[in-house]
This record gives C-alpha cells, structure tokens and sequence, in this order.
C-alpha cells in the first residue's frame, strides 16, 4: 500500500504548488505517485466542482454544500484514491475531508461533528497518513493573491480566519497526522520540510 498524504490550508496558502513540487521530487528519486484534487479529480467530481465555485450559485444551503463536497469525495475515495494506493508509492491530494470539517463544519457553521458524520461513509475509513496544513494569516495569503475569487474565496477575510480556526482545531484533535507548516515562509525551504517529513515517514520513524 503507497502512502496517502494531504495538503490543507486556506485559500491561496500555497499547497497547490508544494504539492507539485513534492509529486516531481519523489518521481525524480524513482516513486511512482498519483495527485489528484477536490474537489473534483474524476468526470463528475469536476461536474460537482463547477456548481460548487459558480459564483451564480448564490443560493447555496451550507447543507447543500457540504453533501455536495462529500458527494464528490466518496466517488474519488473508491474510484481513484483507493486504487492508487494498491498501486502506486504515493497518493498525494490537494484538499480531502478535513477541508469540509473546516470550511463546512467549522466556518459555515454546521458543526464539525456533523459534517464527519456525513463524510464518514464517503471516506470509508481512508485517511491520510500525513496532512500538511499550510498555515498563515487570512489577511497576508489575501494580500499577496493576485487571482479572481472563487465563489468560496469570495466570502473574505473573515470566513477565511474562520477556516483557519477550523483547521487549528483539526490540527489539536488529529496530531497523529497533522503536521503544521509555516505558508509564508519561501517556498523551498518549505519544500525541503515537506520532504523531511515524508522520507522520515517511509522509513518508519
Ligand atoms: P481548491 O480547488 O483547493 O481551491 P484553491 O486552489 O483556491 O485552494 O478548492 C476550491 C474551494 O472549495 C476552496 O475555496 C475550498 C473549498 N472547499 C470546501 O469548502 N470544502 C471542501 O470539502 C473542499 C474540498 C473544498
């Protein structure tokens, strides 16, 4: 079985661009790794995608959304991750449950017990052996993104500190795997600590 890593943060924290160096650098020492997104990362997980980003979907119930997420999980959890971890060394995926615990559970407000107990058969028990939560201010990732928001990204500042808290939360309940990392700090520096932590892991220590 390969490892499952995945990367958090808030919106525009850098974990998209971590995770594509991570991919190249273990491809380089000869891994054979899968990458994947959510959500998304299959045909009609990209379908779910577009209704959950399409900024005309004002409407949205914070319920709605969030079984939407899930719905697009339990596709990718069995179609993609599943399989990839029987095999490839490494399945590496920009956001997966603990994205909904923090922006659904925690920020809109459901609960993050009751967003987990929607997710838990969609995950099935497949958890990450590592995520890496890229962490910094709401305010300093908005300052340096020079990107259109999303309609998530379009909710501000304070819905973003909000998943951050979220995150915190997760990172406090779920130490075992959450490892958290400075999001400002320059990018192969960050890169080198990511690697760290992944090799130290497929030693076994
Ligand atoms: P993503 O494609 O990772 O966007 P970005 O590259 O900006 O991080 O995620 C799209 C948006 O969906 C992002 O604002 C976070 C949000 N999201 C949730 O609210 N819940 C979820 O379960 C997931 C997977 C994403």
């Amino acid at each position: 079985m390969g490892l499952f890593i995945s990367f958090e943060g808030i919106d525009g924290c850098g974990k998209s661009t971590q995770m594509v160096m991570l991919k190249n650098r273990l491809i380089d020492l000869g891994y054979g790794v899968m990458v994947t997104r959510e959500p998304g990362g299959t045909p009609i997980g990209e379908k779910i995608r577009e209704i959950l980003l399409d900024k005309s979907n004002r409407g949205m119930e914070p319920l709605t959304e969030a079984y939407l997420y899930a719905a697009s999980r339990a596709l990718l959890a069995r179609q993609v991750i599943w399989p990839g971890l029987v095999n490839k060394d490494f399945v590496l995926v920009d956001r997966y449950v603990d994205s909904s615990l923090a922006y659904q559970g925690h920020a809109r407000g459901i609960g993050i017990d009751i967003v987990y107990a929607i997710n838990a058969p969609a995950v099935n028990g497949l958890v990450p052996n590592i995520t890496f939560l890229l962490d910094a201010p709401a305010r300093e990732l908005i300052a340096r993104s020079s990107r259109t928001p999303d309609r998530i990204e379009e909710e501000g500042e304070a819905f973003q500190e909000k998943v951050r808290e979220g995150y915190h939360i997760l990172a406090n309940k779920y130490k075992d795997r959450f490892v958290i990392l400075d999001a400002l700090q320059d990018r192969d520096k960050l890169h080198e600590e990511i690697m760290r932590t992944v090799l130290k892991k497929v030693r076994g220590d």
